[in-house]
């Protein structure tokens, strides 16, 4: 039988009902201390008919918050705000994971405790500005890490995997491009460290794949998915080469028993980035950046993708499982409420059967 986007998948340990994947997707709606909100738990189990929801990135300790309004699960009061959320997918019938995001440098002192130090590889500021009450605000010189402060950094993501296992989560997709924590360590720029965490490839891809090691030892076999994206420059993070990068990282995750690699397939990146994917690694593939129903539909029949992943899509479709079914049209994104707004863009895109 030939498969399609509705037709069921495993995905390591996670049976998937079908092979839409909602992509993970910041939209600032939780309380400034990052408990997740009512409104939270309405949006994603609106969205509970894809095969998988990711969850926006989340925080797993103060010190890895970036952003305004973003939600946390660096204690247990964070954590347990998180129970209405999985339960409301799960009584849909949905699967949920939750994707830790430690941003490092992209960071801004209003936007958190601002006695925390913004910590990265390197002592190396960033190129970029973020989104804080104040408006818009250049980002700033960030503290390096000491090499034995980065063993506590693997512990806290340990903490925050428990946290989202013990309150019902499916797995946890570690986010691992777009400039945040992990790809700060992985990309030339952002890590200029002598220690065994930087200078060479091995070096610089240590972080990550002991980070790995350290989540699936806490999540279990087949519950752990990984966000790549090759050459992906977002945040100013830029390697000087993506693909001797990800050819060592891939081999070294295929050690692994991970649920999934999720790359975003549009970066700087010579190449074809899922057929290289698929050659060098063992696991699932979800692919994601720019898909519609064609074309996803085109990757799996391929052999290029095992399940596709739709941000924009989904925000502005919560039913957009059926409306790819029955080939009906699209409701239309509005780009104003994608980070505030509260209810408005966020839990009133109208339904097809509304
Ligand atoms: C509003 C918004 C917030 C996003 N936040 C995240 C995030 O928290 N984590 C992440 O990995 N990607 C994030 N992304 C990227 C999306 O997951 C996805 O890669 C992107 O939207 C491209 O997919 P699409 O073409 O299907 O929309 C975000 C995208 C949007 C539009």
């Amino acid at each position: 039988m030939s498969q399609d986007l509705f037709s069921p998948v495993q995905l390591g340990e996670l049976s998937l009902n079908n092979r839409m994947v909602m992509a993970p997707m910041t939209r600032a709606r939780a309380t400034r201390d990052g408990f997740a909100t009512d409104i939270m738990a309405k949006h994603y189990a609106q969205r509970a008919s894809a095969g998988l929801v990711v969850t926006e990135g989340v925080y797993p300790s103060e010190q890895g918050k970036g952003y305004f309004n973003t939600p946390g699960i660096a204690n247990d009061a964070q954590a347990s705000s998180w129970q209405k959320v999985v339960e409301g997918v799960h009584q849909q019938d949905g699967k949920m994971v939750m994707q830790l995001m430690h941003c490092g440098r992209i960071a801004h002192p209003l936007n958190r405790k601002a006695d925390l130090a913004i910590v990265a590889p390197s002592a190396i500021k960033p190129k970029a500005s973020l989104f804080t009450h104040e408006g818009m605000k250049a980002l700033l010189k960030p503290q390096a890490l000491l090499t034995s402060e980065i063993q506590t950094v693997i512990d806290e993501y340990s903490l925050a995997a428990k946290s989202a296992m013990a309150i019902g989560f499916d797995g946890i997709e570690l986010h691992c491009t777009s400039g945040y924590l992990p790809a700060q360590f992985l990309a030339s720029n952002s890590n200029q460290r002598s220690d065994s965490y930087g200078g060479s490839t091995q070096c610089r891809c240590r972080f990550v794949l002991e980070l790995i090691e350290a989540l699936v030892g806490v999540v279990g076999s087949g519950r752990l998915g990984l966000r790549i994206g090759i050459g992906n420059t977002y945040n100013d993070h830029h390697d000087d080469n993506p693909a001797k990068t990800y050819q060592y990282l891939l081999k070294e995750i295929n050690f692994f028993p991970l649920a999934y690699i999720h790359a975003l397939v549009n970066g700087d990146f010579d190449g074809d980035t899922p057929a290289f994917i698929r050659n060098l690694s063992s696991h699932p593939i979800m692919l994601n950046d720019g898909y519609n129903k064609e074309s996803a539909n085109a990757a799996i029949k391929q052999g290029n993708a095992d399940a596709v992943s739709f941000g924009r899509a989904f925000i502005a479709n919560p039913d957009l499982v059926e409306r790819f079914l029955d080939d009906f049209p699209l409701n239309v994104l509005n780009d104003k409420t994608l980070y505030q707004g509260g209810e408005k863009g966020y839990i009133d895109y109208p339904l097809i059967n509304d």
